[in-house]
């Protein structure tokens, strides 16, 4: 064999080793997702404290979700309460943005923690704001009403496994009473026990508070997939950032 051929040969089988090892690498990337996001899991067996939290006044409780589980009561509380908490932050384009949240509200991949205010709570139940708008008593199933939930998903960026938090909403009377925090402090949990290399956000620029929230208060940064940091004349066209919180080496020098 000419050494030519020889050479050309090696090379191939390098790049055979390396697409191999791409796929491979692909496998265990989606082998990990499947595993968290398999529909007989609850995320809140391994983190039996955080069911309850009872801090500054509040007495609530956490149950999961799934988005194609979701009673049509529920859902309708959903967006009402994201339209109570984000549709000022929207302006013009909240009506598109609210059919997009619907659509994500019931995607078969979302997954949610929902926030009960604890039922002994409900002897002199103020209504929520939200109860007061939908007319209803929210004491699904007769459970306490909820006062805000979560919903995230796994999923992948940049061939980064990553639990993305779709929405954080919380009801007015319930925020600024540490419950924002302790939420997000289960989700990094979350992220970690099923392997996820970050946690991943959107933020609308406008929303100054929860950015203050996720930057300076739980150590979020802006990733390097923000629009803003992939071209900084992009970034001035969007109005919102991807924030993120990477766990390892991998994740931080991608994300
Ligand atoms: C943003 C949000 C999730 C924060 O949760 P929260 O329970 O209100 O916040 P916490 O009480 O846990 O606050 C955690 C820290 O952030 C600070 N913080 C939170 N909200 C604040 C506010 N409105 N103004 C000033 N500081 C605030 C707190 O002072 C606290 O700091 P500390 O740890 O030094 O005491 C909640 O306010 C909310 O649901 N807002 C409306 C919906 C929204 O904007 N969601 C985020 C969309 S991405």
């Amino acid at each position: 064999m000419e050494a030519k051929e020889l050479v050309a040969n090696g090379s191939n089988r390098e790049k055979k080793m390396k697409r191999k090892e791409i796929l491979e690498k692909k496998k265990a990337i989606d082998e990990i997702i499947k595993a968290a996001s398999s529909s007989h899991r609850d995320h809140l067996d391994s983190f039996q404290p955080f069911r309850h939290y009872n801090r500054n006044g509040l007495s609530v409780y956490l149950e999961s979700g799934r988005g194609d589980k979701l009673s049509s009561p529920l859902k309708q509380h959903i967006q009402n309460l994201l339209k109570v908490n984000m549709e000022e932050m929207y302006g013009s384009e909240w009506r598109k943005e609210e059919k997009v949240k619907r659509r994500e509200m019931v995607a078969p991949e979302a997954r949610y923690i929902f926030v009960h205010e604890a039922p002994n709570e409900n002897a002199n139940h103020i209504s929520t704001m939200v109860e007061k708008e939908m007319s209803f008593s929210n004491s699904i199933d007769n459970r306490g009403p909820i006062v805000g939930f979560v919903q995230f998903r796994f999923t992948i960026e940049e061939e980064i496994p990553v639990l993305y938090v779709y929405e954080l909403q919380l009801e007015p009377h319930v925020q600024g009473k540490g419950l924002g925090k302790f939420l997000m402090q289960l989700i990094e949990l979350i992220a970690r026990k099923n392997r996820m290399g970050a946690v991943v956000l959107t933020v609308q620029k406008a929303n100054l508070l929860a950015l203050t929230f996720y930057m300076s208060k739980l150590g979020y940064s802006i990733s390097s997939i923000s629009p803003s940091r992939i071209d900084p004349l992009i970034g001035l066209e969007k109005n919102y950032e991807i924030l993120c919180k990477a766990f390892d080496n991998e994740a931080k020098a991608i994300l």
